[in-house]
Order: C-alpha cells, then sequence, then structure tokens
C-alpha cells in the first residue's frame, strides 16, 4: 500500500469520490477514477496529476450496467497497473414508500449499492492477498445500522455493506490486507439533488459534514486497521447509543421520524 501504487475509486466525479481520490493522491497514490460522467473524471485526472504528480486513468462505466465490475478489471488489465487500494464509494439512494418506488431505479441501486460492491471486491482482493498488500474502503452509511422505513432498500443496502465488510475484516486478518466500512452520517454531497431529495436546508444543513473531513478521518481509521468508521464525533451517539432491540419496536420509532421526511418529499 506505499505510494506510487494505484488507488482505484468508484464515484469518483463527486462528493466523497473526488474527496478520496484527491487525499489518496495527496497520498502518493496513482489513481483509477470510475464513475458515468466522464468530463467530470477527466478534468479530476488532470487536477490530480497537476497537483501531486500522479498518473489517473478514467474509467467510464455505469455500474448498475450486468458485467460492470469486469469491464473495470478489463480496463485496469489492458493498463497493465495493480490495483492496491479499491475505494466501494459510488452509491445510490432510495426514499419514500418502496411501493412507489420505480422497479427498474430499485434494481439499479441493488446493483451499485451490493452488485457492484461485491464484484469489484472478488475482482481485486484476491491478487491483494496474494501479493500480501492492499486495502479495500467500503463505504456504507449509518443507515446500514438498523432498519430505515422510508428508505428500506437504501438502508438494507448498506446494512449489506457494513457486515459484508467487517467479515472481510476478520477474513483479510494476517494477511497484509486492510477492510474498512465507512460508515457516514449525512454528508455535504450531491447526493440529496442526485438522488432527487428534498430536505429544508436551514433546518437540516447544520447536520451535514465536509466531505474532505470524513475522507480524511476515514483514511486514518483505515491506516488502523479500525474494520469500521462513523467519522464525524456528532454522530457517535446515535451510531453507538440508539438501541437495536427490541427490533420491531425499533424500527416503527425510526418509522415514525423518517415518515414526516418522506412526506416532506411529496410536498
Ligand atoms: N452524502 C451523504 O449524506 C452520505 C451519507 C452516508 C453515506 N453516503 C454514501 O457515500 C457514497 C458517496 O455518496 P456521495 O454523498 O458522495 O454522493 P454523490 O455526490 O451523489 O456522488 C455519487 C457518486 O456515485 C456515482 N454513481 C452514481 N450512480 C452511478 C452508477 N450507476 N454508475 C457509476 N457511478 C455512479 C456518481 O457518479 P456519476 O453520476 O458520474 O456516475 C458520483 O460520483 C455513497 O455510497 C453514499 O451512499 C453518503
Amino acid at each position: 500500500m506505499g505510494e506510487g501504487t494505484w488507488a482505484l475509486v468508484t464515484g469518483a466525479s463527486a462528493g466523497l469520490g473526488t474527496a478520496f481520490a484527491r487525499q489518496l493522491a495527496a497520498r502518493g497514490h496513482h489513481v483509477v477514477l470510475v464513475a458515468r460522467s466522464e468530463a467530470k473524471l477527466e478534468a479530476l485526472a488532470l487536477e490530480l496529476h497537476e497537483r501531486y504528480g500522479v498518473d489517473a486513468i478514467v474509467v467510464t462505466q455505469d455500474l448498475a450496467a450486468p458485467g460492470a465490475a469486469a469491464r473495470i478489471a478489463d480496463a485496469v488489465s489492458v493498463a497493465g497497473i495493480q490495483v492496491e487500494v479499491l475505494v466501494n464509494n459510488a452509491g445510490i439512494g432510495t426514499f419514500g414508500r418502496d411501493a412507489e418506488i420505480d422497479a427498474d431505479y430499485n434494481r439499479d441501486v441493488a446493483m451499485v449499492n451490493v452488485v457492484a460492491v461485491a464484484d469489484l471486491v472478488q475482482r481485486f482482493m484476491p491478487g491483494m492477498v496474494a501479493r500480501g498488500s492492499g486495502a479495500v474502503v467500503n463505504v456504507a452509511s449509518m443507515a446500514g445500522f438498523q432498519p430505515q422505513p422510508y428508505m428500506s432498500l437504501y438502508a438494507a443496502t448498506k446494512a449489506f455493506v457494513v457486515n459484508y465488510s467487517l467479515g472481510l475484516w476478520v477474513e483479510t486478518k494476517g494477511t497484509g490486507v486492510r477492510v474498512l466500512a465507512v460508515c457516514p452520517g449525512p454528508v455535504d454531497t450531491d447526493f440529496p439533488i442526485a438522488n432527487g431529495i428534498r430536505y429544508d436546508e436551514q433546518r437540516l444543513g447544520w447536520l451535514l459534514a465536509d466531505p474532505a473531513k470524513i475522507v480524511k478521518q476515514s483514511l486514518r481509521a483505515l491506516d488502523h486497521d479500525k474494520g469500521y468508521v462513523v467519522p464525524d464525533l456528532k454522530n457517535w451517539p446515535e451510531a453507538h447509543l440508539l438501541p437495536r432491540r427490541p427490533r420491531r419496536l425499533m424500527t416503527r420509532l425510526i418509522g415514525l421520524v423518517l415518515r414526516r421526511f418522506a412526506d416532506y418529499q411529496r410536498r
């Protein structure tokens, strides 16, 4: 995982992904930038090359498309490079009553947040284990800690990311490979706009964390092989003190809070 090795970041065209790419480049990693927005990725590649002197390759890929991970792995192999740090960051959200969400959209959420994550891990982690070094960072969410009515599918995909990552974290002990699940609360990115979510900025704006700070804390947690991290101190009580049981009661209580947010979307 030393300087001059390659890091691959999905969802690098915006938000946390751009921040991961910048901070990994600042640490001396060359970067493979993956997302759909080619122009944004090309601009970032140029910026990182000029600012940090690293190489940057752009792979334009829709992660919801079947075979996405295989095409990314092919592009990496054609470039003749080895991925030492995989950052599965790309993700999309669902908000509102699941029965009212378009089925094709929900399928895309599962493809991007679950299938692509596991498929990319399976394509790049065996090489890391064989070489005895590397890291996998999977961006989950605090939403992955418990069921979240009105964002049910999103929260369930993030529960997958948390549990999958922690399982891998144990499996790779002693191999030289680190695995980290990043579990942020709300972050100030394009996420609401990209996912069609409206919120009252005046009332809720203070909740949003700076993406660069979230990434800094995440990379520090990776350095210390923490397995998972809830960045931003103000999320600590919710992440660690909120009871998870009794399950039915807690899910109903969370639903009461989030229903107001779901109803706000309809106004
Ligand atoms: N923001 C938050 O409050 C928050 C909180 C907790 C966890 N998270 C998680 O953090 C991660 C990053 O989110 P963000 O806040 O940085 O969101 P964002 O600003 O909306 O960025 C999302 C990134 O994912 C990429 N992406 C979306 N759909 C894609 C697809 N089908 N194929 C390829 N790339 C795709 C987007 O690129 P293109 O559109 O160019 O493809 C973009 O680069 C996500 O996994 C999210 O669930 C966010």
